[in-house]
């Protein structure tokens, strides 16, 4: 493993460790990650003793600029050094207690330590002093594992994910991230210790959901989760999308599948963590709008209305943040089938600026979203909506050159309606301004402070208002 450890820091350690006498390892995934192939800036360092001590010591070495922060209620410290992340810690011995993640921490050995630790990929380690340089330590066969793209708990699987239930979402990410898969007896323990997921908190959930969103097939993540039963406990609204109905010969898609379909066809055109979340949640509300009518079959009128109105007290739950991510999200599951109902229908000018002055910004994001949502099995079908699409850009494309809607304000603002005709803030000077902004989007005018002012005194006028200058 000599080959793999070429950044100067791990030298340093090694000649610090001995002289401090400390038998030390690097551990965890930056093994995992190394064997891989895979970037990684955090190094975890393990040594038999103080992580403290042996961090402070390293620090001297590296010179007058490294910076130590110590966390002793954990018994670890953290420098960085270049462009990587060391943390140092003390190996450990840990027993859980069935109501807390907070464990009751002894110094151990490496082999206490590698006991206590989530997956065999992840209990890798290499020692670092100096007569076993380069020596991997891998008791739990971590390296066949890593060969068999497997994910399995060092000990049994039951009480690898009771002391810390966070990992039954662990291994569902790995598995997604790494194309792994999940060894029958380890899987199994999942759902046998899914109602433990309970004692984790909501943040630490949400960062393991976005890994797997951020994955380049999230759907195999989402997937596991439903397997397992977790994703009824951590995400009920998804888990209400699964299933088909039937009435009279006559059903309707599994919106489950189609969701995570749409999510992984995203993928290749956006790295937007948000725009993937607005193709999870863009039929969230389905289940709640479904409708059988008589002649027309499946319905879900206003689902994209109710999911934007869903979207505020899911961010909460979730501990996402409330805030112009939150509106984005909104906004693009509110306005998500409306590219597909303006190709349906003839792409007039005027419904093309609608939608620009109502996308705005994220204009380009909605019509990738909508692309994604185009699942149809039948080509045929599909290629027409393409083809509408490729219409709807064009047209997009066209007006906002023309008339600039994209970041659209009326050229004539509230203020100057009233100077101009010396009023008040209210009702006249609301209508006199949304008539200039609908005058525009539907074309009678340009998007033109001249053409506003006059068609502003035209209207004026038929309210009875006169200039007062
Ligand atoms: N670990 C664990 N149980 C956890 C979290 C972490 O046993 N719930 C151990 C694993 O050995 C892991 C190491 O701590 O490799 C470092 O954890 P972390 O930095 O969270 O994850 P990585 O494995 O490095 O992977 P990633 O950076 O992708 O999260």
């Amino acid at each position: 493993m000599k080959e793999h450890l070429q950044h100067p820091v791990f030298s340093i350690i090694s000649a610090v460790a001995d002289e401090a006498g400390l038998e030390t390892y690097v551990i965890g995934g930056f093994v995992r990650d190394l064997i891989l192939k895979r970037p990684s800036p955090d190094i975890d360092i393990v040594t038999i003793g103080s992580g403290i001590e042996l961090a402070q010591k390293v620090a001297n070495r590296l010179g007058p600029a490294i910076h130590v922060s110590v966390f002793k209620n954990f018994g670890t410290a953290m420098l960085k050094y270049q462009e990587l992340d060391v943390e140092f810690v003390g190996a450990r011995k840990e027993s859980y207690q069935h109501d807390s993640r907070k464990p009751i921490v002894e110094d151990g050995t490496l082999e206490d330590d590698q006991n206590r630790r989530d997956f065999t990929i992840n209990a890798l380690a290499i020692c670092l002093n100096q007569e076993r340089y380069g020596e991997l330590v891998d008791p739990f066969g971590g390296i066949q594992d890593i060969a068999n793209k497997i994910i399995r708990t060092p000990l049994e699987p039951g009480i690898t994910f009771s002391d810390d239930p966070l990992r039954m979402m662990r291994a569902i990410r790995f598995a997604t991230q790494l194309h792994f898969t999940i060894e029958p007896n380890t899987l199994n323990a999942i759902k046998d210790n899914r109602e433990r997921i309970k004692i984790i908190s909501k943040e630490r959930i949400a960062e393991e959901l976005n890994k797997i969103v951020m994955s380049d097939k999230p759907s195999v993540g989402f997937k596991l989760l439903n397997k397992t039963g977790l994703l009824e406990l951590i995400f009920p609204e998804l888990a209400k999308l699964r299933g088909r109905e039937e009435i009279g010969g006559i059903g309707h898609k599994d919106n489950f599948l189609h969701t995570l379909e749409v999510l992984d066809r995203i993928v290749p055109n956006t790295n937007n963590l948000w725009l993937r979340w607005s193709a999870l949640l863009h039929d969230i509300a389905k289940p709640a709008t479904k409708k059988f009518v008589e002649g027309q079959g499946w319905t879900f009128h206003g689902h994209n209305f109710l999911g934007a109105k869903m979207i505020p007290n899911l961010f909460r739950k979730m501990k996402f943040p409330m805030n112009e991510k939150m509106k984005y999200v909104q906004k693009m599951v509110d306005l998500h089938m409306r590219p597909i109902v303006l190709s349906e229908e003839e792409v007039t000018d005027s419904a093309v600026r609608r939608l620009l002055f109502d996308a705005g910004e994220d204009i380009d994001d909605l019509m990738t979203l909508c692309e994604a949502d185009i699942t149809s099995k039948n080509p045929d079908k599909a290629k027409r909506f393409y083809n509408n699409f490729r219409l709807v850009r064009q047209k997009l494309k066209d007006l906002e050159e023309r008339d600039h809607i994209r970041n659209f304000q009326p050229p004539v603002s509230g203020e100057i309606i009233m100077e101009t005709f010396g009023l008040a803030p209210g009702r006249e000077v609301g209508l006199i301004k949304s008539a200039i902004k609908e005058a525009i989007l539907e074309g009678e005018i340009h998007n033109d402070y001249d053409e506003a002012y006059h068609f502003m005194l035209k209207k004026a006028e038929e309210l009875g208002l006169k200039p007062i200058l």
